[in-house]
């Protein structure tokens, strides 16, 4: 089936410090969406990959990824996606953080695969630490993280997001595809796909891309 990669990129990157959004910021000598953006592009299984990002960030954009389908994000992750929904076509489409640029092909393949029997599929992570809510100690058992690229039936994602209460903000599409009564498959996410997020963890990532490429 005909697959979109949508990545969300139009967050305002701003916890990661710098003077540069971190979407753009380098990581071994590349912006940081620029690795997930062509970890999609070289993916066989996909054909097309579409990238929202914030508005006004155009130029960054271009610089950092040449002549590729921009759309103008929301001030919202799910308005994000559901403004880059409206520009995806085909069966299936994968939303993917920026955030997260090292996408392993294996974790491609399994989304992929697992969306023949599935309305949704998300990557996870068993949880290595016990958690606590409000105070609550919540033992990790059977509980795990879940990452992204998430696949999905275009036609129940895009249903998910005009249902969707307005004033709800969802983290999460699959969230909102189970809410609606879609199935949701699991397959195994990948370390590698942790979030970017603060100062420090570019250190990491930069750790992480040299330690790949021995
Ligand atoms: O803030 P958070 O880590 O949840 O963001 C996850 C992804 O969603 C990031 O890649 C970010 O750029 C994107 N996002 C977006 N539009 C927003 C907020 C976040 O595309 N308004």
């Amino acid at each position: 089936a005909y697959t979109t990669a949508l990545i969300v990129a139009a967050g305002s990157g701003v916890r990661a410090g710098g003077a540069l959004p971190k979407q753009y910021a380098t990581i071994a000598g590349k912006p940081l969406i620029a690795h997930a953006y062509a970890a999609f592009a070289d993916h066989p299984a996909i054909d097309r990959v579409v990238v929202v990002i914030a508005p006004g960030a155009e130029p960054l954009a271009q610089a950092a990824l040449g002549a590729v389908t921009l759309v103008t994000g929301g001030a919202s992750r799910r308005e994000s996606v559901a403004k880059g929904l409206a520009a995806v076509t085909g069966a299936r489409v994968l939303v993917h953080d920026a955030a997260r640029p090292f996408v392993p092909a294996a974790v491609i393949d399994r989304v992929v695969a697992a969306l023949d029997a599935a309305d949704g599929v998300i990557p996870a992570i068993a949880v290595a630490d016990t958690l606590v809510r409000d105070g609550t100690v919540v033992p990790r058992d059977g509980l795990s993280r879940v990452q992204t690229p998430q696949g999905f039936r275009t036609e129940a994602l895009r249903a998910a997001h005009a249902a969707w209460p307005a004033d709800d903000e969802a983290t999460d599409d699959a969230q909102m595809v189970q809410r609606l009564g879609g199935s949701v498959a699991l397959v195994q996410g990948d370390a590698m796909l942790d979030k970017v997020t603060h100062p420090e963890d570019f250190a990491a990532a930069e750790a992480r891309v040299q330690w790949e490429s021995r």
